[in-house]
């Protein structure tokens, strides 16, 4: 019987490279990349009442009340895309309540993928950060500029991606992270997020090896 596919959580600061790295794993491993924030963005543009309340708490760079977050994400994961490839959770959980609420459903990730990055990068990053709305390429007006005139002249920025929004939600998101990591009790990976887009993912390639190799070799370990 083939083994169960991969179950996987990447977490970090805003614009610590999650969305960057998922576009790359998701390349060589895929898996289905659910990202809790483009989720919240697809239910702002579908102009629902939940979409117009994640909105408001968007802006001000706090974080969407589970009432919305958690039914989202449980019924994304439920899905028999995600049920047969495996899935790559983005930007959830973001508290020990979401991480619980996750468990309570009966989801087990079999890594919890932490990316760490100094604040002042993490501002920089979010500034110079466009996206392409045709593909959905994520973008650096400096470290991954695009590659054509064409795209360049079509970028957009996100409606939250300000410095005040950076520096505001980064105090949150690790210390929750800490919580979380004690909460999910599975295997914790941090990875060193402030090097070129390559090597970080050079890093996250080899632990998701490793561990497919040790679950070869001994299926009862995940
Ligand atoms: P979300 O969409 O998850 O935003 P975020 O956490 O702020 O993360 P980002 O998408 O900003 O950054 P990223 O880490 O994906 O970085 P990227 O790869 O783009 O959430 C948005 C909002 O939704 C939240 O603020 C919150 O309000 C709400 N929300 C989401 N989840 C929630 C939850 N679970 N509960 C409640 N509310 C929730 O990279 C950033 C830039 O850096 C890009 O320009 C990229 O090109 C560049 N870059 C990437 N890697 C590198 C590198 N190695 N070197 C140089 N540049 C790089």
């Amino acid at each position: 019987e083939p083994p169960p596919p991969l179950k996987i959580m990447i977490s970090g600061a805003p614009a610590s490279g999650k969305g960057t790295q998922c576009e790359l794993i998701t390349q060589k491993y895929g898996l289905v990349h659910i990202s809790a924030g483009d989720l919240l963005r697809a239910e702002i543009a579908s102009g629902s009442e939940n979409g117009r309340l994640a909105k408001e708490h968007m802006e001000k760079g706090q974080l969407v009340p589970n009432e919305i977050v958690v039914m989202m994400v449980k019924d994304r994961l439920s899905q028999t895309d995600a049920e047969q490839n495996g899935w790559l959770l983005d930007g959830y959980p973001r508290s020990s309540s979401q991480a619980t609420a996750l468990q309570g459903f009966g989801f087990h990730p079999d890594l919890f993928i932490v990316l760490e990055v100094p604040e002042d990068i993490l501002v920089e990053r979010v500034v110079g950060r466009r996206l392409d709305p045709v593909t959905g390429k994520i973008y650096h007006l400096k470290y991954s500029p695009p590659e054509t005139e064409e795209i360049a002249a079509r970028l957009t920025q996100r409606f939250d991606d300000t410095e005040e929004k950076a520096s505001q939600y980064l105090y949150i998101c690790f210390c929750f992270s800490r919580k979380v990591k004690l909460r999910l009790k599975t295997h914790n990976h941090n990875i060193k997020g402030n090097r070129p887009k390559e090597e970080v993912f050079t890093q996250i390639d080899t632990a998701l090896s490793e561990m497919l190799q040790q679950r070869n070799t001994d299926p009862t370990s995940t």
